[in-house]
């Protein structure tokens, strides 16, 4: 069986729709066919300002969401980022075959710095793609499910394996990005130019997985639309009815041109309305889940303990070979 692997980080107090359709949807599609290896980033999550007193609470939240969200742990390696050393390991190899320039020119790094300052930003941050280039091949996974923004990050993993391949001998598979066409980028409700993100301008634009529904429904009825009338697919002209399009599209199975042939004639209003009961009816049961397994947080720690032990069973025996490659000496 062909293996994934993919990760959400824990920074803030719930995931959003657009973790949940650019990629948590398509884990759980996945997780029958191919052999699912999914984990916290939480040492992502320290590489910018963050309230260490919280952060192992949303670790914990976060994992729930993924379970909540249809993960199953039997069929799944589901665990924590930090529980598992070697990813901190191998990023430190993986450093010393980056380029400086080649980190650079990331532009999620780019976007940051240019927002908060590079003497704000952390070396950590800087180094954020090279520990994603080693979550990922230290698993030697065929395919990484992710949504588009994460799509230069993936290419540089890709460079990375094959770098180290070349120079030290064939040792990492070399990953292919798994983005699917519907989800892929969910765009904020009130600035529907802008991703969906957990720092969105305003709280409208933006649905958390654990938002009340009441709350959430009343975001979609009062996101921004476009001039004119007709409901349509146009990215240019009409990005608040397209991104609405895809959200429905995507929660419900059928396609954008199948919705656009349903709603012919029909308001805006009509499509909202439609669209924020599906958002309250896939909301509320996950929701419920996911409160009923942080109601036991002692048995979701031994959950998440079991699938880092299985997560350095594989972790362990690549770390050793990149070791041996390298030329460190091996302790006797
Ligand atoms: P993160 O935590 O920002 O996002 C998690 C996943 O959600 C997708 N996503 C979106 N999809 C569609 N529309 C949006 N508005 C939207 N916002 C986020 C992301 O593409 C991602 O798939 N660096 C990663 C975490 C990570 C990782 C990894 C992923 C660390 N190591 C190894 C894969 C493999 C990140 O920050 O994603």
């Amino acid at each position: 069986r062909q293996r994934l692997l993919s990760g959400m980080q824990p920074s803030a107090d719930s995931l959003h729709l657009g973790n949940y359709l650019g990629a948590l949807v398509n884990w759980v599609r996945m997780q029958d066919e191919y052999e699912a290896i999914y984990f916290v980033p939480d040492m992502h999550a320290i590489t910018v300002d963050y309230d260490p007193a919280e952060l192992a609470t949303r670790t914990r939240v976060t994992a729930a969401q993924y379970i909540a969200g249809g993960i199953d742990v039997d069929k799944c390696t589901l665990f924590v980022q930090s529980h598992v050393p070697e990813h901190a390991e191998l990023a430190w190899v993986l450093n010393c075959i980056t380029g400086f320039g080649e980190a650079s020119r990331m532009t999620q790094f780019k976007d940051k710095t240019q927002k908060h300052g590079s003497d704000v930003a952390s070396v950590g941050l800087f180094a954020y793609p090279v520990l994603m280039a080693a979550d990922i091949l230290l698993y030697r996974p065929n395919g990484v499910p992710v949504g588009e923004d994460q799509r230069q990050h993936l290419e540089l993993a890709r460079n990375l394996a094959q770098r180290f391949n070349y120079r030290f001998g064939e040792t990492f598979v070399v990953p292919e990005p798994v983005i699917q066409k519907e989800g892929a980028k969910i765009y904020d409700l009130q600035l529907p130019t802008a991703k969906m993100s957990k720092s969105a301008e305003s709280p409208a634009g933006l649905i958390n997985i654990l938002d009340n529904p009441k709350q959430a429904a009343k975001k979609i009825k009062s996101a921004v639309t476009d001039a004119g009338t007709e409901i349509r697919f146009d990215r240019e002209t009409k990005p608040g009815i397209s991104n609405l399009l895809t959200i429905y599209a995507s929660l419900s199975g059928k396609s954008v041109e199948q919705l656009v042939a349903e709603y012919e004639g029909r308001m805006y209003g009509h499509l909202k309305v439609d669209l924020a009961e599906l958002v309250v009816e896939t909301l509320t049961p996950i929701q419920q889940r996911a409160h009923g397994l942080l109601d036991d947080p002692a048995e979701l720690d031994r959950l998440l303990a079991r699938g880092a032990e299985k997560a350095r069973g594989i972790a362990a025996a690549t770390l050793a070979d990149v070791y041996d490659k390298v030329g460190f000496l091996r302790p006797g």
